[in-house]
């Protein structure tokens, strides 16, 4: 698949397949995924495998879709504040590339910003030094919802002498 073609294909997915992932597969698609540009190599990204406990503990009103497999990807802080947005910035990268690698292998993934509640990180036992940048469902779609129009580039860009 041409990545333009997995760009505009690309969606948040709602509703999963029950179909499984096979394990090494998405560890693969993992990997891949850490070829995204991060600043002075801090690779900040971290991964916890969300198991079926934790997974009702979250109490996520759709249950990640029915996604066969929840991922909380963490961003870890670093020693400032600049390092920390670089490195939430960074994971941010890291996801739309699996996001792309998931399009292009007729997966995709439905994204939860319930990370940033407390009761998320209590419940996966995430320490001060991370934040929890998305936890996200990934699977085969059970349909792929209709993309969002954007707005022309052409009118939030502005140029300075
Ligand atoms: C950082 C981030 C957090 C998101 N959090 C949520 C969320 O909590 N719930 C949700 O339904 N969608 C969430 N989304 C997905 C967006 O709603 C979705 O990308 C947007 O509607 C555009 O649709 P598309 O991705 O299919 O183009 C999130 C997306 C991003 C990038």
């Amino acid at each position: 698949m041409e990545v333009l073609e997995a760009i505009r294909g690309r969606r948040h997915i709602k509703q999963f397949k029950p179909d499984p992932i096979d394990e090494a597969t998405w560890m693969s698609w993992l990997q891949e995924a850490t070829n995204a540009p991060n600043h002075k190599m801090t690779e900040p990204w971290e991964i916890i495998v969300v198991g079926p406990e934790a997974r009702m503990n979250l109490r996520h009103g759709a249950n990640f879709g029915d996604a066969p497999v929840v991922l909380a990807v963490l961003s870890k802080r670093g020693a400032s504040q600049i390092e920390r947005d670089e490195n939430l910035m960074a994971v941010a990268c890291f996801l739309e590339n699996l996001s792309l690698i998931a399009e292009a292998n007729g997966a995709g993934i439905r994204w939860t910003s319930i990370g940033w509640q407390e009761h998320a990180r209590q419940v996966l036992g995430v320490s001060d030094e991370y934040d929890i940048a998305n936890i996200i469902g990934l699977g085969y779609p059970a349909e792929v919802p209709q993309a969002k129009p954007r707005t022309p580039i052409a009118e939030k860009i502005r140029r300075v002498p």
